[in-house]
Parts: C-alpha cells; sequence; structure tokens
C-alpha cells in the first residue's frame, strides 16, 4: 500500500471523536515497534521525521525504511517532517516523497507565519501533499527553537490564519509542551479554549503536539538501572483522551517512546553485561516500543480497529 495524505483519516477521527497518533521515527527498530502496534490494532498511523531525526538518520534512509514497511502493510501511513522551521526543509521532503508536512512558523510574529505557511502550503498543494501548521506556542525545547512559557493559542487569530494560508490542520497551544518535564504543580489543559477553538472551525483537524504522558513505571525502570531523569512529568491520559474527541485529530508522542526504548535498554545491559551483540538489547526496545504504541492506540488515542 502507498503512503497516503493524511484528509481521509482525519475525517474519519473527527466524525467518530478519536485521534490518529503520530510517532516520532528516526530508526528501523522504532519503524517497525510502531509497524507491529498499528498491525494489531488495526490502525491508521503517521510517521513523523523531525528535522534533527532527518540529519541523524539521513532522508533517503527514512524514506527507504518507510518504504519497506509498507511492503509488509496494508495499513494507510502518512510519513510527516515533524517541526519543518523553513521553506527549504518543507520542499526537500514534499519533494522526497513525504506525504504531510508541518512549517513550524510558530515562533515568528503572526505576520511572518503567514507568510512562511503560505509559501509552503502553495508549494506542497500543488504536489498533493498535506500541510500542517502552528500558532501559538509550545513551553519547552524544540530543535534550535526554546521557549519559557507556552503563548496559548487565540482562537479568532487561529481562524483568520487558516483562512488567510490555507493550512490543512493547525497545532495550536493549550498547555502541553515537548519533553519529560511538562509540569510542575498541577497538570492541565485550557479545554474552554479547545472548545472555543473547535466551534470558530467546525470539521477543522486540530493537532495537540507534546502529547506524551511519560509514565511513572518507565522513569523508574531507567533510574532504578543507572538513568538521572529526576521529576519527569507528561500529559495525564485522561486528558488526551478527552482532547481527541474534541477536534484534535493528531497526537504527537515522541518522549514515550524514547523513554520506553531507554528503560529497556538499561535494563537489559544492566542484567546482562556480558552481552555486547545490538540485537540483544534492540530487540527488547523494538518490544518496548510496540507495546508502548498500542497503549495509546488502544487506550489513549481511540484508533484502534478504523481500518
Ligand atoms: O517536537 C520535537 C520532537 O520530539 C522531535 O525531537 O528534534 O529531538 O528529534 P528532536
Ligand atoms: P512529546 O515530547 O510530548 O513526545 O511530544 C512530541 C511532539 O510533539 C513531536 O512533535
Ligand atoms: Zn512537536
Amino acid at each position: 500500500m502507498p503512503l497516503v495524505e493524511p484528509r481521509s483519516m482525519f475525517e474519519r477521527a473527527y466524525r467518530e471523536g478519536y485521534a490518529v497518533g503520530a510517532f516520532n521515527v528516526n530508526n528501523m527498530e522504532i519503524i517497525q515497534g510502531i509497524m507491529a502496534a498499528g498491525e494489531e490494532e488495526r490502525s491508521p498511523l503517521i510517521l513523523q521525521v523531525s528535522a534533527g531525526a532527518r540529519k541523524y538518520a539521513g532522508q533517503n534512509y527514512i524514506v527507504k525504511l518507510v518504504e519497506a514497511a509498507l511492503l509488509e502493510t496494508d495499513l494507510p501511513v502518512v510519513l510527516h517532517l515533524d517541526h519543518g522551521q523553513d521553506f527549504q526543509i518543507c520542499k526537500d521532503c514534499v519533494d522526497g516523497g513525504f506525504t504531510s508536512v508541518m512549517v513550524d512558523g510558530s515562533h515568528l510574529p503572526f505576520e511572518e507565519n503567514i507568510a512562511l505557511t503560505k509559501k509552503v502550503v502553495d508549494y506542497a498543494h500543488e504536489k498533493g501533499v498535506w500541510v500542517e501548521a502552528e500558532l501559538g506556542q509550545l513551553a519547552g525545547v524544540e530543535e534550535n527553537v526554546s521557549a519559557e512559557k507556552s503563548i496559548y493559542t487565540d482562537p479568532d487569530q487561529a481562524k483568520e490564519f487558516i483562512e488567510r494560508t490555507g493550512c490543512d490542520s493547525l497545532a495550536i497551544a493549550i498547555g502541553t509542551s515537548h519533553g519529560a518535564y511538562k509540569f510542575k504543580g498541577e497538570a492541565k489543559l485550557d479545554f474552554n479554549r479547545l472548545e472555543t477553538i473547535s466551534n470558530l472551525l467546525p470539521g477543522y483537524p486540530l493537532v495537540l503536539h507534546g502529547s506524551s504522558s511519560v509514565p511513572t513505571e518507565f522513569v523508574e525502570m531507567a533510574n532504578k538501572y543507572g538513568g538521572e531523569i529526576g521529576a519527569a512529568r507528561g500529559v495525564p491520559e485522561e486528558l488526551l483522551r478527552k482532547a481527541a474527541g474534541m477536534g484534535i485529530c493528531k497526537i504527537n508522542i515522541d518522549t514515550d517512546i524514547r523513554l520506553a526504548m531507554t528503560a529497556v535498554i538499561r535494563k537489559h545491559l544492566t542484567e546482562n553485561p556480558q552481552n555486547f551483540d545490538p540485537r540483544s538489547y534492540l530487540k527488547p526496545a523494538r518490544e518496548a516500543v510496540k507495546l508502548m504504541v498500542q497503549h495509546k492506540i488502544r487506550n489513549v488515542l481511540g484508533s484502534s480497529n478504523k481500518c
């Protein structure tokens, strides 16, 4: 099955009140783990590649690994650029066979964000590629950009932004952030704001970044076997489930996959100090990715048995 663009995935997700998981990938084991989970759950999948992942693995390697995965599945799969910071990286991914790109001008002033997004939309739509944009700023660190405080998305600006750019989906800031340290006090999301935005944009797919839940089990496992992950906290799963029924059609998860892999590798190497064959620890790491993604699909996103 060839790669698909996300339109029909999001239409159904919107209608039925669930979200499609967008999982970050940068190597073979992560891709295989996610694909195995999608197969077992019969769930649509979005595999997304950050600029850092693209630099780490190389665009050709990533695309070819994903193509290899497609030879073995009939699931609908989107290949998406995550946080494209400029026109060139978006163009390179459109030209390289991605079916969706995110242009992230969220760090720019409103008018400059509109200009950059519009330029990417004009180019990508010409080639039938979906464009996600972002308005508002998440706290935390993304490659080359860090924000200390989040700036939540303004609902009226969101409507104007979509009308003027023609972007196909919009990432909004309502209290999530990237990485493993999301909340100091109570974990909460601004559902009133989400509701206002959804009501202004009926049928329009919204995106939630920074949606890892940072399960205690894996923080504890990593720390038990030599990690120093400290007071990590993610978005409670019930908040994500609620968001998925309110117009959020795509939920981004990276940190939880990293955490599961690393915790399991630490455990394996501590318990088997004689092992030095990478397959001996990458195999359980791949299985940990699968179980983590399967849990998300079934219990958080609600996208099981949707294809
Ligand atoms: O949004 C950020 C993603 O988790 C990607 O992170 O830039 O370290 O690959 P990265
Ligand atoms: P997490 O760091 O919460 O996994 O968020 C990932 C993300 O938003 C990728 O774009
Ligand atoms: Zn993100």
